[in-house]
């Protein structure tokens, strides 16, 4: 009989990174949300497509939310890997959702997220990135983003508003998404030599899991650590990964 784990009721969803499902019990605890993040070019956003993909190769609808790459060159980055986005939006299984921050709000954001998942109603979602979100609350804080994601600035001993707004954004923010019921990857930025686990520095605490990825330039690497992963058996080490004309692929233990 196979090995029981702790956690053999939960239901899993898988990432489609070869090796990765095996670390974390057969995939991602479904309904979730999962932080990935890294500093620039550790692979966060092909990590994120190739979930997608994955997704619409099994029929499991997803949308991909993004704020700072034109949607074209989206395309262009996912074809290099043989994922024809433009298709599989034709085919009603990938949604790119782009949203220009210098052009509306946080709030518009939300709402419209809100209404599309009410009518589209996928089962994976990827938001790319949460730090763009964090630093367009910043500027643009408000009552009404405050109001929208319930955030109180009572008893946060000598914050700055901007950052109770950020943070506040930012907890809101992964609440609702998990309300959405889709199993979701939240992208985070994460500066090098950073002491956090993403930019804003409350998400590692707040999602459910937080997968990091990391670039070794001195030894020409890349790894993957499982940092937390709720209702799941994982360990903790990290393992290497690399990409190739394939997407992400973690390299299995021996
Ligand atoms: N076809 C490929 N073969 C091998 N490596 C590739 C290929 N395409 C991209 N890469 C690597 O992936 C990196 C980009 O990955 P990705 O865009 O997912 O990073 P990111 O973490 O999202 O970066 P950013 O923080 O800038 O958004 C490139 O810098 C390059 O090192
Ligand atoms: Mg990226």
């Amino acid at each position: 009989m196979a090995k029981q784990k702790g956690s053999a009721g939960v239901e899993r969803v898988t990432t489609g990174i070869p090796g990765l499902d095996p670390l974390i019990e057969g995939g991602l605890p479904k309904g979730t949300a999962v932080l990935v993040t890294g500093s620039a070019g550790t692979g966060k956003t092909i990590f994120g497509l190739q979930y997608l993909v994955e997704g619409a190769r099994k029929g499991e609808k997803g949308v991909y939310i993004n704020f700072d790459e034109q949607k074209e060159q989206l395309f262009a980055q996912a074809m290099c890997f043989g994922w024809d986005l433009e298709k599989l939006e034709a085919d009603g299984l990938i949604k790119v959702l782009n949203f220009d921050m210098t052009k509306t709000h946080v709030v518009n954001v939300i709402v419209e997220l809100e209404n599309f998942m009410k009518k589209m109603e996928p089962k994976r979602l990827v938001l790319d990135s949460i730090s763009i979100l964090g630093i367009y609350s910043q500027v643009s804080a408000g009552a009404e983003l405050s109001q929208l994601l319930g955030i109180r600035s009572d008893n946060m001993g000598n914050m700055s508003m901007d950052d109770i707004v950020s943070r506040g954004s930012i907890m809101g923010l992964i609440g609702k998404i998990r309300g959405f019921g889709a199993t979701s990857l939240i992208i985070s930025e994460l500066p090098e030599q950073s002491q956090w686990l993403s930019r804003d520095t409350v998400s590692e605490f707040v999602c459910d899991g937080v997968i990091v990825l990391v670039k070794n330039t001195a030894l020409n690497k890349r790894g993957l650590r499982i940092e937390k992963m709720r209702g799941t058996e994982h360990e903790l080490s990290s393992v290497d990964f690399t990409i190739n004309g394939k997407g992400v692929n973690v390299k299995e233990k021996s």
